[in-house]
């Protein structure tokens, strides 16, 4: 899928919570031009994590990772845009943040493989699935964002 409808989904992590970061880093995606349509305030069970890193679940840092994600509420946001999944995982930096670009969020703001502030889908497929995870339809807002004729060409609009 790549056409500005695509999705992505965003999850502020508790080190981010804690820290006061939530405003900051949802402002960085705003400033690039993606479209918030979902955003809440929601606690993770044991359930739900194990679905979402379903990929390390048998790896020994999972308790502790589960734990992290259950210390705190998070907030799981829907994006939306062309290519958008690309563009998130570009900004938000690699997973060890002590390496992540400076630029990025991870560069900026943490210096930790599992406390690296925000979680972002790694393909447009994921995406598609983890904002099914976390959002009920009802809870995605479609909406004319009427700075999208300044954020693309208009072929590049042209869903
Ligand atoms: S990624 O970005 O999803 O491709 O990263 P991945 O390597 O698959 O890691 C998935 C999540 O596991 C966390 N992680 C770790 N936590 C603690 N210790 C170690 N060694 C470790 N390696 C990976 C990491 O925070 C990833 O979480 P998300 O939410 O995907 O960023």
């Amino acid at each position: 899928m790549s056409n500005v409808t695509e999705k992505t989904l965003v999850l502020i992590k508790p080190d981010a919570i804690q820290r006061g970061l939530v405003g900051l880093i949802t402002e960085r995606f705003e400033r690039k031009g993606l479209k918030l349509v979902g955003m809440k305030m929601m606690t993770l069970d044991e359930a739900v994590l194990r679905e979402h890193y379903a990929h390390i679940a048998d790896k020994p840092f999972f308790p502790g990772v589960s734990k992290f994600m259950q210390s705190t509420p998070v907030v799981a946001m829907c994006w939306e845009g062309l290519g958008v999944t690309d563009a998130v995982r570009k900004i938000t930096g690699i997973t060890k943040a002590r390496e992540a670009e400076g630029g990025s969020i991870r560069g900026d703001y943490a210096m930790s493989v599992s406390c690296n502030v925000i979680h972002a889908s790694d393909t447009a497929e994921n995406a598609e699935k983890e904002v099914k995870r976390f959002f009920k339809p009802d809870e995605i807002y479609g909406y004319d964002k009427s700075e999208y004729m300044h954020v693309y060409a208009e072929d590049e609009r042209a869903v």
